[in-house]
This record gives structure tokens, C-alpha cells and sequence, in this order.
């Protein structure tokens, strides 16, 4: 098999382990005769599956008791219009737009009741996070939205902003699991699979018990976070090999010793390649450097006629999914838990060795 290191934003790589383990557990289960693709959702085999996922992301992330763990469909972009509709009750929110995803989630919510800014780095080209003094927050306000990892401009959060008894909902999706954090200081977590977690089909949504019960009655029971928690998220078909796979991921990361433990090889991965673009006068990354991001990247060429040049080389080097998302340009190098430092080492071998050839 050919060797390659994908760098894409997501669906992305994944663990190969958890991969070959799939592989060999996927005509009949634990000798159950069955692939998990074809056992009922509620037969014991599956719903052991479930438990088991659920009680190692507890495990993983040190989930306090009073949070429900929900496994839903629709992706980040359905809960964008879930939480207000979950958790606006006639009252209003406050977001951060701290790129194009936050960006993104300001539009989707303002459907359904009145979203307010706290603060918008649109302007300056979505390269930090604001200093949290300076956000305008209500405090009467639902919730204070925030995305902690930005996958396309590549900001990440180093702190959170203390919001007093307003909740705190953040999307995650880009860098669950892929640092410690301290679940307690959030109303609601959530994050498509797709990245740090298995397959796409999933959304993991982690939410306080007393943030239940107040949705709109326009919310639909699959997105009725309460209906889902009362009913092990089972009040329809969830995605059950994205479970699955999923499962198998968290194995594979207790096993590597937990969250903390992945953290510090995250560090060293993102070190490695910022100080070599730090060094270069060739490449460039602009995000203020107490925000950038472990796990997406956007670098740029200085000279962007080579972009073509750059990625067809890095392409037949066996460096995959590398061109940055269409609405920022040149190049985004994705580096989840998943990726060895190996790949790293080899796409800045590579950029170096493209550097000095043009
Ligand atoms: C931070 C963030 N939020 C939301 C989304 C949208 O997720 P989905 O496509 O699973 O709905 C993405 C997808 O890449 C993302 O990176």
C-alpha cells in the first residue's frame, strides 16, 4: 500500500490502528456473526458498543456527572440551529466571531431569535482572538457562543472568557481530545466527528443537565436535546458504525494515555512546523502566536504563482489534501491526533526542499 500523510481538514485521517481493527472486526463482531453496519440499534450488541463509547469519552474529557453526552446526526452545522432553539427560550445570545465558522454560526442562529456580537475579527482578517475584556457581553444573555478552534483560518482559543452564570456553548468540532479541558467551565460542548473523533455522521453534543428542558416547541424531537437524553439518543437511528469507530478511537487514545498525554505530542507536531515557517522567508502564517492553532494550519507561499507547483510536488511526495479552504487561499495543513510527527517532518522536509529548488 502506498504511504502516504493526509492532511485534510476533515473527514480526516485517522487512527491506523483503529482502522485495521475495524478491518478486522468488520464481517462478525466480538463472534456475534454480525458486521455492527447490520445489528439493530437496540440489540444488546449495539447498545454495549454505545455504553462503552460513552464511558470512555467520559473517561477521555473527565465529564462531571451532571452533563448527558448525546451522539446525534446533522453535523456542527445542524446544532448551529439547534442551540438557540434548545436554549434561547425569548431571551437573547451573544456570539464570537473569531472566523468563519463562528461567522457562520451567528448566521444560522439569527433565525431564530436575537443574536447580539461580542466582538467580530472579521476585519482584521480573522487572525486572533480578541482580549476577552473587550467583548461586549449581556448579561441577561441565553448563552455566550464561541468556536474554540477555527479549522479555516486556523485560531485557536488559549483561555475561555469567564461569563459569569451565562452559559458558555462552544463548537469544538476541530480540537475535541486534542488538549485537556475542564468540561465544568461549559454549558454545552459539540463537534462533528469528522476530525479528532471517526467517521462523519456523528455530532457529539456534551450539555449541562439544567440547560435541558426549556427548547422551543419548534424543535424537532431528534434535536430536542432532552427528548435525545431521556432516550440514550435513540429516539431515532443514530449513526451507529460512526459510534462504532468512534469508540474505537477513544480505545486507541486511552491507550496512548489519555488526552494530556496526546497533548504534549500535538505541541511538539505544531512546534515543528511553525518554527520551520517561522525560519523560512519563503512561507508564512499570520495568526497571532498566543492563537495559533495545533491542528490547522493555513500557511501561505510568499510567491503564490507556485501554489500549483507546490501542492502537484507535494502530491507526488505522498502529501495529501494540503490546499488551504477556498475561501482563505493558499495552504492548510491539517495535523489532528491522528497524524504521526513522522508526516510532519516529512511535509517540512519537503517545503524546505521546495524552497530552496524555487
Ligand atoms: C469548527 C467547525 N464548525 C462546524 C463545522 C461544520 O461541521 P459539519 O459539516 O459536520 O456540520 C466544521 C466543519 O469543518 C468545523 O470545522
Amino acid at each position: 500500500m502506498k504511504k502516504i500523510f493526509n492532511f485534510s481538514a476533515g473527514p480526516a485521517v485517522l487512527p491506523k490502528a483503529v482502522l485495521e481493527r475495524a478491518q478486522a472486526e468488520m464481517l462478525d463482531w466480538h463472534g456475534s456473526g454480525m458486521s455492527v453496519m447490520e445489528m439493530s440499534h437496540r440489540g444488546k450488541e449495539f447498545t454495549g458498543i454505545l455504553e462503552k463509547t460513552e464511558a470512555d469519552l467520559r473517561t477521555l474529557l473527565a465529564i462531571p456527572s451532571n452533563y448527558k453526552v448525546l451522539f446525534l446526526q446533522g453535523g456542527a452545522i445542524a446544532e448551529n440551529a439547534m442551540i438557540p432553539l434548545n436554549l434561547l427560550n425569548g431571551k437573547s445570545a451573544d456570539y464570537a466571531v473569531t472566523g468563519a465558522w463562528s461567522k457562520r454560526s451567528v448566521e444560522d442562529a439569527r433565525a431564530y431569535g436575537q443574536i447580539d456580537i461580542a466582538c467580530n475579527t472579521e476585519q482584521s482578517g480573522f487572525t486572533h482572538v480578541p482580549d476577552f475584556k473587550s467583548w461586549q457581553l449581556n448579561k441577561d444573555a441565553a448563552y455566550v457562543h464561541i468556536c474554540t478552534n477555527e479549522t479555516i483560518n486556523g485560531v485557536e482559543f488559549d483561555g475561555i472568557p469567564n461569563t459569569g452564570d451565562v452559559p458558555i456553548v462552544a463548537d469544538m468540532s476541530s480540537h475535541i481530545l486534542s488538549r485537556p479541558i475542564d468540561v465544568s467551565k461549559f454549558g454545552v460542548i459539540y463537534g462533528g466527528a469528522q476530525k479528532n473523533i471517526g467517521p462523519a455522521g456523528l455530532c457529539i453534543v456534551i450539555v449541562r443537565e439544567d440547560l435541558l428542558g426549556s427548547a422551543s416547541k419548534l424543535t424537532p424531537a431528534v434535536f430536542n436535546w432532552k427528548t435525545q437524553a431521556e432516550n440514550q439518543s435513540m429516539i431515532n437511528t443514530p449513526a451507529t458504525y460512526s459510534i462504532y469507530i468512534a469508540g474505537l478511537v477513544f480505545e486507541w487514545l486511552l491507550a496512548q494515555s489519555g488526552v494530556a498525554a496526546i497533548e504534549q505530542k500535538n505541541i511538539a507536531k505544531a512546534n515543528l512546523f511553525y518554527d520551520y515557517v517561522d525560519n523560512s522567508d519563503f512561507y508564512s502564517n499570520n495568526i497571532a502566536l498566543n492563537n495559533r492553532s495545533r491542528m490547522n494550519i493555513p500557511f501561505r507561499l510568499r510567491d503564490e504563482s507556485l501554489n500549483d507547483a507546490f501542492l502537484k510536488g507535494a502530491e507526488a511526495q505522498g502529501l495529501l489534501q494540503l490546499k488551504g479552504h477556498r475561501i482563505v487561499g493558499g495552504m492548510r495543513a491539517s495535523i489532528y491526533n491522528a497524524m504521526p510527527i513522522e508526516g510532519i517532518q516529512a511535509l517540512v522536509d519537503y517545503m524546505r526542499q521546495f524552497a530552496s529548488s524555487h
